[in-house]
């Protein structure tokens, strides 16, 4: 099986995904955040701090363009290609409301003929190969079957499916039985990516869905950053390889952007996640969330590494219920 560190926009940004693979190997791919081009065929300097490839040294990163105009996907694509890159993916499962709302990311699914015209315009007008990550509809997973219809029309390099609608946000469970429903109707490779937190988690998805060609992680591997390692047979990460690791992504963040401050509200976000790993965590967790000043977050990061107990899987509690 293959494994993808999903793209997290606010989290897996270039350092992220440096730092990761260096002290974590086994990712097959890094997903980049999605960048949205504009109608000026120019990546912005922020962009190029994130796509260019020596800022990617190393790592097998894929650029992702989230965009409905498909002239400024295909000059976007073009451009990724000529820097290097194979394969670019399309965002149409951004959930996000700003996004939605321009009929872009999952907004997008709810125009198939304007979708249609999209995919038969960027493929006929880029050289590289683009793959597509998706969510199942806007509203209803029954929109799936229409939306794999057009999928299958064109030479999708690979199709990751997020098996829920855009209106279930991250919460509650994802729509299994759909997903294997739309599995077999496939004509092109799909990736798994959902709620995947655990080894077993990752066996069990192989294990009932033979055919993947990859399963994507996301928030279960910023908990648990070993967790593609060790599917991969590699070692469990220790509190000193953790540690170690959040030294270096928080020193290596704090050159990037100038300002420890800036990379210590980037450390909350990943936080968010990883300090699951830990055991009894509620105190130390309120510690590291009211933390102001970087002094006041590094002592509160320190303690976690020295205090609690490491535990042996994350304890996801950012699943929510559906409300
Ligand atoms: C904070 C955050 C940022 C995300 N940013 C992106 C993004 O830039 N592009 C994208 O395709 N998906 C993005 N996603 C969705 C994830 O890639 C992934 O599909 C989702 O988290 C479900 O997978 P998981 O359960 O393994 O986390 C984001 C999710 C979160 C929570």
């Amino acid at each position: 099986m293959r494994y993808y560190f999903a793209p997290m926009e606010g989290v897996t940004g270039a350092v992220y995904r440096r730092t990761h693979h260096e002290y974590f190997p086994g990712a097959d791919k890094y997903f980049m955040p999605f960048i949205t081009p504009t109608a000026q065929p120019r990546l912005t300097p922020r962009q190029k701090r994130d796509v260019l490839p020596e800022e990617n040294a190393g790592v097998p990163a894929v650029p992702q363009l989230l965009s409905r105009n498909a002239a400024d996907c295909v000059w976007a694509a073009n451009a990724l290609a000529e820097l290097g890159y194979e394969e670019v993916n399309l965002n149409l499962g951004c959930p996000s409301g700003t996004v939605t709302a321009k009929g872009k990311g999952a907004g997008f699914l709810a125009d198939p003929d304007g979708l249609d015209r999209f995919l038969d315009a960027v493929f006929a007008g880029c050289s590289v190969k683009i793959s597509i990550k998706t969510r199942l509809g806007l509203r209803d997973e029954a929109e799936f079957a229409r939306i794999l219809q057009i999928y299958n029309r064109y030479p999708v390099f690979e199709l990751t499916i997020h098996p829920r609608v855009r209106e279930d946000f991250y919460k509650g469970r994802v729509r299994e039985a759909c997903f294997a429903a739309a599995l077999p109707q496939s004509a092109m490779p799909v990736c798994y990516n959902g709620d995947v937190v655990c080894e077993g988690d990752a066996q069990a998805v192989a294990a009932r869905y033979p055919s993947l060609s990859a399963i994507m992680l996301g928030r279960g591997l910023i908990a648990d950053p070993s967790l593609v390692t060790r599917l991969r047979g590699g070692p469990r990460a220790d509190r000193k390889t953790l540690c170690a690791f959040h030294d270096a992504l928080y020193s290596r963040l704090s050159e990037r952007f100038g300002d420890r401050r800036i990379a210590m509200l980037r450390m909350k976000e990943i936080w968010f996640y990883h300090l699951h790993l830990f055991g009894e965590n509620e105190k130390h967790g309120k510690q590291l969330r009211k933390s102001r000043t970087p002094q006041e977050y590094e002592a509160a990061a320190a303690a976690v590494f020295r205090d609690l107990p490491l535990l042996d899987e994350a304890v996801p509690r950012w699943f929510r219920p559906a409300e």
